[in-house]
């Protein structure tokens, strides 16, 4: 395997929650911030972007909250299946996630998407400058 590829141990990869990391769309030569979750059948992979406001990350640095299987985003309450990244909950009700294509190897995750790179671990603001849109709305 491309060893560049290589984003994480699976056992690293949260089954509870979902890892951090960053990917390069060669394309737009842009950063986006991408998760991994650790199911039963596999790992999965999704752009970290909200369906109802795209520029809202449901993981904001410490893992996405869960819930029944289901991926939470913190500000609306929108709920996406972690298996198939679809909104059976909330604004955005029917819309899928971005998925991401990855491999498990060698006990190993790696990006498998030709039209990106991985840039690594943890966020775009990873930088540690505020990110201001990460308030949350919804009262539990
Ligand atoms: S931004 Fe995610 S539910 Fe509104």
């Amino acid at each position: 395997m491309d060893e560049t590829r290589r984003i994480a141990p699976v056992e690293d990869v949260p089954s509870e929650s979902t890892l951090l990391f960053t990917v390069r769309e060669l394309d737009a030569d842009e950063e986006r911030e991408a998760i991994l979750h650790r199911r039963d059948d596999g790992v999965v992979a999704w752009l970290n972007y909200c369906q109802h406001l795209t520029h809202i990350k449901i993981d904001k640095g410490s893992g996405a909250p869960m819930r029944d299987d289901e991926l939470v985003c913190a500000n609306h309450g929108a709920m996406f299946e972690s298996e198939s990244g679809l909104c059976t909950y909330g604004p955005c009700e029917g819309a899928y996630l971005n998925a991401l294509d990855v491999t498990v190897a060698d006990g190993a995750v790696y990006l498998d998407e030709e039209d990106h790179e991985l840039v690594g671990l943890g966020g775009v603001d990873a930088d540690g400058s505020a990110d201001l849109t990460s308030t949350s709305n919804v009262e539990f």
